[in-house]
């Protein structure tokens, strides 16, 4: 019987129950229905990793959600098609033109490169932290990534508490299948700031380019190709969207893991060598994406099932990353865990393009924490989870500091 399987709104964290602890409920349904047909919200779920990891290096399905089925998820949640497309939900050859066009600041030896300033940026904030109780997430984790990837790409950091709201409203309804008028309004004010300050930054660097993201845009050139202003600005709001919300659930889930098993922060503490592979194990263990979608652009069978041509299907990464037929005692988390790697970036075409500079400011924000704290718990009570779908992380977490 699969009457009882959770679905639908159930899968989302605008559920509590999937928001407080979403795993149980993937292990349930990888366990009855790893190919689950969420007939609620139109689309097939799927938990496995070996399936995740099928759907997402398929170079043939769609990301564009036009291009969906009537009355699917895609087509009926993702995108609201009247806007300039962005890369996560372009197809080629449009995607691959505008990803290349980007894509050389985010390779690993450029990121490497960045890791100074985002030093300075942590320190900056970290230092401004008194011992005692503070909320995690609005002091620390917030401003981090907002800050640096305002620098990054050349607009005014000192902004960055009006980016941070303008983010929090896009991403509202960017995967939300419920949204009130009100959501709408806010998402729709967000956009038009970003695409006012956006364009600004673009004219001025077309006369003055400076050394920064958008001046390299502006002129870039691949293949003899050019970027149009508004296609720069559109890739801007992604930049800021996909790269400050979920630094900041990485940020916080990295506290939240280690606070909850204080063996593995211990450990952490005596041998700091761990910190590369503890920020892929909570990656793995908890991570910030919980799942991304492709379109079926044929009829085809995965995991035993038959889909057809249009389909919507949301690869549950967060399933995928605790299936125990790959990952030994996949519920534990491990800070020495040999096999870490995950499918919280994605992957194939769509990969992460900010997975090392994500990497590499939590790297970096650990690091100040713990070296400025010598002792860290948790308060009591004193946290609440995010209800942003396909997000997971928090919007408060209070810790107790002391030197
Ligand atoms: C912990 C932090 C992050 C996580 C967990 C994360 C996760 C993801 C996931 C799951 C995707 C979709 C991949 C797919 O569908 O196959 C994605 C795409 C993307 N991410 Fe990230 N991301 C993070 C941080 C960042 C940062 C810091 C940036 C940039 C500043 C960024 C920029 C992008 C872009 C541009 C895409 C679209 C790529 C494409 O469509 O080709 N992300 N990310």
């Amino acid at each position: 019987m699969t009457f009882s399987l959770p679905t639908g709104i159930q899968l989302t964290t605008l559920d509590p129950q999937f928001r407080e602890n979403p795993y149980p409920i993937l292990a349930e349904l990888r366990e009855s229905e790893p190919v689950h047909h969420d007939e609620q919200l139109g689309r097939y779920f799927f938990t496995r990793h070996d399936d995740v990891a099928e759907i997402l290096r398929d170079p043939d399905f769609w990301s564009d959600p036009r291009k969906g089925k009537e009355g699917g998820f895609a087509r009926g949640y993702l995108g609201r098609g009247d806007e300039e497309p962005r890369m996560l939900m372009m197809d080629d050859p449009d995607h691959r033109r505008l990803r290349n066009l980007v894509s050389d600041p985010f390779k690993p030896r450029s990121v490497e490169r960045w890791r100074e300033q985002v030093r300075r940026v942590v320190n900056d904030v970290i230092g401004t932290v008194e011992k005692g109780e503070f909320d995690l997430i609005a002091m620390v984790a917030d401003s981090i990534p907002t800050i640096v990837i305002a620098q990054k790409l050349g607009v005014d950091a000192t902004q960055y508490a009006q980016f941070k709201t303008w983010s929090a409203a896009a991403l509202k309804i960017a995967f939300s299948p419920i949204n009130t008028p009100e959501d709408l309004l806010e998402a729709e004010k967000a956009f038009a700031g970003l695409r006012e300050t956006f364009l600004g930054v673009i004219a001025l660097r077309r006369d003055t380019p400076r050394e920064d993201l958008i001046s390299e845009m502006v002129h870039a050139e691949v293949y003899d190709d050019r970027l149009a202003d508004d296609e720069i600005a559109a890739q801007c709001e992604l930049l800021l969207l996909a790269g400050n919300v979920t630094t900041t659930d990485l940020i916080g889930n990295t506290v939240m893991a280690l606070l909850r098993h204080p063996d593995q922060l211990d450990k952490l503490r005596a041998r700091p060598e761990l910190l590369e592979n503890t920020i892929d194990e909570v990656l793995r263990y908890d991570t910030p994406v919980t799942d991304t979608g492709r379109i079926a652009n044929r009829a085809i069978e995965i995991g035993g099932v038959r889909i057809e041509k249009g389909e919507s299907m949301t690869a549950s990464l967060a399933g995928a990353n605790r299936d125990p037929e790959i990952y030994p005692d996949p519920d534990r988390f491990d800070i020495e865990r040999k096999d870490t790697h995950h499918q919280s970036f994605g992957g194939g075409r769509h990969f992460c393009l900010g997975s090392h500079l994500a990497r590499l400011e939590a790297q970096e924000t650990l690091a100040a924490l713990l070296s400025r704290f010598s002792h860290l718990t948790l308060v009591e009570d004193g946290f609440e989870y995010a209800a942003n779908p396909s997000l997971r992380g928090f919007s408060k977490l209070r810790v107790q500091a002391d030197h």
